[in-house]
């Protein structure tokens, strides 16, 4: 069994003290940074861009997991490899010829990420899952942190690990929006193999022991 992931996400991070959130997970129990970028066109609100992910790249020793809430992400391909994305992300309901831009991620040397918005069932990826490195399945509508849960994500997480084993693939499983202590467990139960987590780390009193304790729920 793959080792379990927890990856914070840094639009909860304190950008006055972004030096100081960065080195804190990386002297956690994190795996990866979880980078949201959004534009104000694909989701209503509009995060941070490339000068931030490279204030946070020059201090990051983990792998960056980049989610674009973007429309037509194609046309920033190469700056997230220039930026050192490991994991690139698009949303599957922002891209029009989604085959072609994950191979041009892969072209790039990043691993190929697809988001689904809380809308779009899983069976949408049925044809094209042997080329998918990661999907990330939307627990809350993308486009803010902070939100609640939405439960039918566990029969989601369920039916993409069916599909993932039918198919043989090794595409991993990451759920994003809301995740805390007590769904991780049944998330990672259901199937999920890596977790974002923003403000329920970000917020908490001792955000370092909070990785760890939801390391330690799912692990
Ligand atoms: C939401 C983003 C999430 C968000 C998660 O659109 O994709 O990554 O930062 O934040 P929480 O964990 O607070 O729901
Ligand atoms: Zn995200």
């Amino acid at each position: 069994m793959n080792k379990k992931i927890i990856a914070p996400s840094m639009l909860a991070a304190d950008f006055a003290n972004l030096q100081r959130d960065t080195e804190l997970v990386n002297a956690s129990d994190a795996d990866w940074f979880h980078i949201d970028i959004m534009d104000g066109v694909f989701v209503p609100n509009i995060s941070y861009g490339m000068p931030v992910l490279k204030a946070i790249q020059k201090h990051a020793t983990k792998p960056l997991d980049v989610h674009l809430m973007i429309v037509d992400p194609d046309r920033y391909i190469k700056n997230f490899a220039d930026l050192g994305a490991e994991i690139l992300t698009v949303h599957y309901e922002a891209c029009t010829h989604l085959h072609r831009t994950l191979q041009a991620i892969k072209d790039h040397g990043m691993k190929a990420g697809v988001a689904l918005n809380p809308h779009t069932p899983v069976s949408v990826l049925e044809d094209l899952i042997h080329d998918i490195d990661l999907v990330l399945i939307m627990s809350v509508n993308p486009g803010f942190g902070g939100q609640k849960f939405i439960k039918n994500t566990y029969k989601k997480v369920e039916q993409l690990k069916a599909m993932i084993l039918e198919h043989g693939t090794n595409t991993l499983i990451e759920v994003d929006g809301g995740v805390n202590a007590d769904n991780a467990g049944a998330l990672t139960k259901a199937g999920a193999d890596a977790l974002v987590a923003g403000s329920f780390v970000f917020s908490s009193e001792d955000p370092k022991a909070t990785i760890s304790n939801l390391k330690a729920v799912i692990s």
